[in-house]
């Protein structure tokens, strides 16, 4: 195996960090590792601030976890009135950059008062504790506000992604029976209007029976339809009511929220988090991960609709104290310099984004960030997919200038919080590999039938217990949890990645083992993209494959057979990649689509997607869409082959 180089961190770096060299990292993980209870539960008290005090720290019946069993708490409390009370309401929470080129700089302060003013409204709209709200929204202030709001007062909210279609929002809405939704006429993405409530409108024409209201941001001033004793403007919602309202005393385990992400079924899965447990490993991620300090500018550049954003940009750095950046809009708007010259400006230390995010960056050259000065970073991270090492070297190079750590961290909606991570003052790093396990996470790796590898090998990445921010549950849907990760090998979780560990222990998550493709860090289903695409009504049949792309990590391949009749297959192409884009979100639309006769099956009627990815990759048959693919070939030859 060739060699890899490694980037210990520089002695600056090591010695002013939170975990200062490997020896404390290693003494955190054994402690966790022998003592968890003892481990969490001293940090819980260290980190949050309780109402009431927990019974005991957890109760483990697989594959159901309670942690800080009997403790009272909220997380908004934790995320805003504590800071303040200790005496920082006047510290920046978001320096808040429109697409447009508005800027707001929000106190912690000030945030409270919002998100007071809004849970008092909700109230006053009858909507209590338990309840459940829906928010689709752009990338504003008021987007973590609303989060806050529900979780002050305890109703369970569900972020949908602004990219995400009518349809995929009205199943959301439909499945968690939300009483309210909260959205905006809509928000700025590449200098174009992103039209929400039109979306919500179309969503709620059919379904969507437990809406009782809509409350509707004014981002962008223009004309929405406003039905009469459901909608309101969110100034006219919040008109009145008092900026002080006391936090809810909610259960450690109270349901904060459920995200929906794509599994190997057509249906998107509910992950449900809880309140405690999701703070704390949030917050200590942030300590740990981020090497978060008092005076950093902080900036997640990921978007609130997905579980990076929950985390990183609302419930993790709030709770931790931190000061961040919230931008509203696309790396290349106007240009390609747009995060350049945010970083410049707010001198952000901490800069945390994906892979498919640097791949676009780096293929603009050098010019657009030499063109500012960067030298306030002093802290990279990335997220959501394996990062290449020429992706590695140029953000270390270019924007790190040689100086900054990069801590590629390993996680999942699932997992709540990161898991695999480097310490970046305590672990050298290696491009391309997530190291090693936070303190408190047991991965490890196993073969086929579930048998636990030892040292260096490849296998089904797994976590052998259960952690703090784990998700607790699928909304009404507890069978499928158990069997989507608790079956495999009963009792350990199964992470649907594989990845290799080498002989210095470090792992290398190497991707998913199921259905699901992971295009720019976002998951989707293939079997949500085939039924999206049989229910055109000139598909007969429907396969989806993911192909390595060199900037969104995989792209979307569909082969499709058509019902009988005269096509125009390059009319076609262009109407299913619509509507895909209509059914689940324009981000899931396939980048390639190819026509066949039949699809090449086995015997016993399953698609054989091997050959599929296969053919994609290698474009043996035909990379031209407008021929149609024969597999009667293949087909003959499978049916001998089988058995
Ligand atoms: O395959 C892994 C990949 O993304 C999956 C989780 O996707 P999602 O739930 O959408 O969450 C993304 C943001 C946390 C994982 O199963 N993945 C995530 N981070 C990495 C990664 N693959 C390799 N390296 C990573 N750092």
């Amino acid at each position: 195996m060739e060699e890899t180089a490694l980037y210990p961190p520089h002695a600056g770096f090591v010695s002013q960090a939170n975990v200062s060299g490997y020896a404390a990292y290693e003494q955190l993980f054994q402690r966790a590792a022998e003592d968890p209870e003892g481990f969490w539960g001293h940090l819980a008290e260290e980190e949050l601030h309780w109402f009431e005090k927990w019974s005991h720290v957890f109760e483990w019946q697989p594959p159901f976890v309670k942690w800080f069993v009997g403790g009272k708490i909220n997380a908004s409390y934790n995320c805003l009135d504590r800071h303040i009370e200790a005496g920082h309401g006047e510290r920046v929470a978001f320096h808040f950059v429109g697409e447009l080129g508005d800027t707001r700089d929000i106190t912690y302060r000030e945030l409270l008062a919002t998100v007071c003013q809004f849970t008092n409204a909700m109230k006053q709209a009858g909507i209590q504790p338990g309840g459940r709200a829906v928010i689709y929204m752009p990338m504003v202030p008021e987007l973590p506000a609303a989060l806050l709001a529900c979780a002050r007062l305890g109703v369970t909210h569900s972020v949908v992604f602004g990219g995400f279609s009518a349809e995929a929002l009205r199943f959301r809405i439909d499945d968690l029976e939300a009483e309210l939704v909260i959205t905006a006429d809509g928000g700025w993405r590449r200098g174009k209007e992103v039209r929400l409530k039109d979306a919500v409108d179309e969503a709620m024409q059919e379904g969507c029976a437990s809406v009782k209201h809509v409350v509707v941001l004014q981002r962008t001033g223009s004309a929405v339809t406003m039905r009469e004793g459901r909608d309101i403007y969110w100034h006219d919602f919040i008109a009145g009511a008092s900026a002080e309202c006391p936090a809810e005393e909610l259960d450690a385990e109270h349901p904060l929220y459920v995200l929906y992400t794509s599994g190997t079924t057509g249906k998107p899965k509910g992950i449900l988090h809880t309140t405690a447990g999701y703070l704390l490993q949030n917050t200590m991620a942030m300590k740990w991960v981020f090497d978060l300090k008092p005076n950093d500018i902080y900036w997640c550049a990921a978007d609130v609709g997905w579980v990076t954003g929950h985390s990183y940009i609302v419930y993790g750095p709030l709770s931790a104290g931190a000061t961040s950046v919230l931008y509203e809009g696309a790396p290349d708007y106007p240009k390609w310099d747009r995060w350049w010259e945010i970083v410049a400006r707010y001198k952000v230390n901490i800069l945390y984004t994906s892979p498919t995010a640097i791949r676009a960056l780096l293929r603009q050259g050098d010019a657009y960030p030499q063109a500012h000065d960067l030298s306030s970073l002093r802290l990279l991270g990335s997220v959501g997919e394996p990062i290449n090492p020429a992706a590695w070297e140029w953000y270390h190079r270019v924007i790190g200038g040689g100086r900054c750590p990069i801590v590629d961290t390993w996680w999942q909606t699932e997992t709540g919080s990161i898991m695999i991570a480097p310490l970046p003052g305590a672990i050298d790093l290696k491009p391309g590999s997530a190291t090693r396990p936070l303190p408190g996470v047991q991965a490890d790796l196993v073969d086929l039938d579930g048998n636990p590898l030892e040292g260096p090998g490849e296998g089904y990445l797994v976590v052998r217990r259960p952690w703090p921010s784990m998700a607790r549950t699928l909304w009404k849907d507890p069978q499928r949890y158990e069997s989507a990760y608790w079956s495999r090998i009963p009792g350990i979780y199964f992470t649907g990645d594989a990845a290799r560990r080498d002989e210095d222990g470090y792992f290398w998550v190497l991707g998913r083992v199921d259905d699901v493709m992971n295009v720019s860090g976002h998951r989707l289903s293939t079997m949500e993209l085939e039924s999206s695409l049989v229910r055109h009504p000139s598909v007969a049949e429907a396969a989806v494959i993911g192909k390595p792309d060199e900037l969104t990590g995989q792209a979307v391949v569909a082969f499709v057979t058509l019902k009988q009749g005269e096509w125009d297959h390059s009319i076609l192409t262009e109407e299913l990649r619509q509507w895909v884009g209509k059914e689940i979100g324009s981000f899931a639309k396939p980048k390639e689509i190819r026509f066949a006769e039949g699809l090449p099956k086995t015997r016993s009627g399953k698609i054989m997607r091997r050959l599929l990815r296969e053919l994609a990759v290698g474009n043996t048959v035909s990379g031209d869409t407008t021929t149609l693919e024969d597999f009667n070939v293949v087909n003959k030859l499978a049916s001998k082959d089988e058995d």
